[in-house]
């Protein structure tokens, strides 16, 4: 990979041990993957800040690279954190695991990041331009970046994003070039979509069964249900996908890709494959984070019980709580260590959050629709 002598004297550390590291993170990814040259990036989102996900390990990696003076070049936001920054004491959070997380949060501010920690970094003013290249983690919000925003990411790791944020830029392979955005293939959706369940459902059952950039047909998804069938389609390792007619780049496909349709029956399959529970404990919304616009509904369905909403600390101040509904920020249900709390089932609108509870956290899921979940 061509490096410019600038790029050279950092890989040679003199800017400094902590610039080093980021340039030698960003020149092994460009070798491995065949990159020519870096480029400059518009953002960074860094992922990697849960205690319950990276652990001791990761929090003692974070602090040694944080003491070596490094700074982030570009608008760098935070993925979630394991608590609510202000209110894990009242939400029951253990003083311990609230402690390292606070510790972890403190090593990021040291690299100059602001404690955004959210998963939905675009509700909040990280909003890259069309064809703009910028270095995102989390599966959701980087599939969101380059499907919706036609923002250009590979889907990076937190250490990838946080060396790109200090660099200031990205390795030019996969994701940043036009001929890896084609779709490669074609979804006729015949099911009926009501709600954002059914498009988390749509977006679980294309990337559990198939692989690659899809283009969805049939489908008339709003901003929210762009960003729940995104998050979905991520756990099945895809980056991008298209929408036609909606998205900025669904005109990009490769001829005689495969077609495939999904039936009102492939919709139920990936609904069962999700619920493994009937009655959940607590309800839990925003995965990804909710927009203002989807708490407002949901506070308007009058929950029976317990919901609690996750969403951008920014958006807490358009909303007034409501009986029954906790608006929690700088975390998830996911990356937050609920099963600590007592809570042992949960019921979701969310397909990625279904998935992850069950298999990260060991929850029993109800998966459904927002307005079922309110009814239970
Ligand atoms: Fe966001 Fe947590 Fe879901 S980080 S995408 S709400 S798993």
């Amino acid at each position: 990979m061509h490096l410019t002598a600038q790029e050279e004297r950092i890989l040679n550390g003199e800017e400094g041990e902590g610039a080093q590291k980021a340039m030698e993170i960003l020149v092994a990814l460009g070798e491995i993957n065949n990159a020519d040259r870096l480029i400059k990036i518009a953002s960074a989102q860094v992922s990697g800040v849960s205690y319950k996900t990276i652990g001791d390990a990761g929090a003692e990696f974070l602090r040694d690279w944080s003491s070596k003076k490094a700074k982030v070049k570009v608008l760098t936001t935070l993925n979630p954190a394991g608590v609510d920054l202000e209110m894990w004491k009242e939400l029951g959070y253990p003083k311990d695991f609230a402690d390292r997380q606070l510790e972890i949060i403190e090593a990021y501010g040291n690299f100059g990041i602001m404690p955004s920690c959210t998963c939905t970094p675009y509700l909040i003013g990280n909003v890259p331009k069309f064809g703009e290249h910028v270095s995102w983690a989390e599966s959701s919000s980087a599939i969101f970046a380059n499907s919706v925003l036609g923002a250009r990411t590979n889907r990076e790791s937190g250490i990838s994003a946080l060396a790109s944020a200090i660099i200031g830029k990205t390795a030019r392979y996969g994701m940043h070039l036009t001929e890896n955005r084609a779709a490669a293939l074609v979804v006729d959706v015949e099911a009926e979509l009501k709600d954002q369940a059914d498009y988390a459902a749509l977006g679980y059952y294309i990337g559990k069964h198939y692989g690659g950039t899809p283009l969805f047909r049939n489908i008339k998804p709003s901003s929210d249900d762009l960003k729940a069938l995104g998050a979905a389609l991520a756990v099945g390792q895809i980056s991008m996908f298209h929408v036609e007619s909606i998205t900025p780049e669904h005109v990009l496909a490769e001829p005689g890709v495969e077609k495939v349709s999904f039936e009102k029956e492939d919709l139920k399959e990936s609904f069962d494959s999700l619920n493994t529970c009937e009655e959940p404990d607590i309800i839990c919304i925003g995965c990804p984070h909710c927009s203002v616009s989807e708490i407002n509904n949901i506070i308007k369905l009058n929950a029976r019980k317990e919901v609690w909403v996750f969403t951008a600390r920014q958006n807490k101040r358009f909303i007034k709580s409501r009986k029954n509904v906790k608006i929690i920020s700088d975390t998830c249900m996911v990356v937050s260590p609920l099963e600590k709390l007592g809570i042992s089932s949960i019921g979701t609108n969310s397909a990625k959050a279904a998935f992850y509870s069950a298999n990260l956290s060991g929850l029993k899921v109800k998966f459904d629709s927002a307005e079922n979940l309110m009814r239970q």
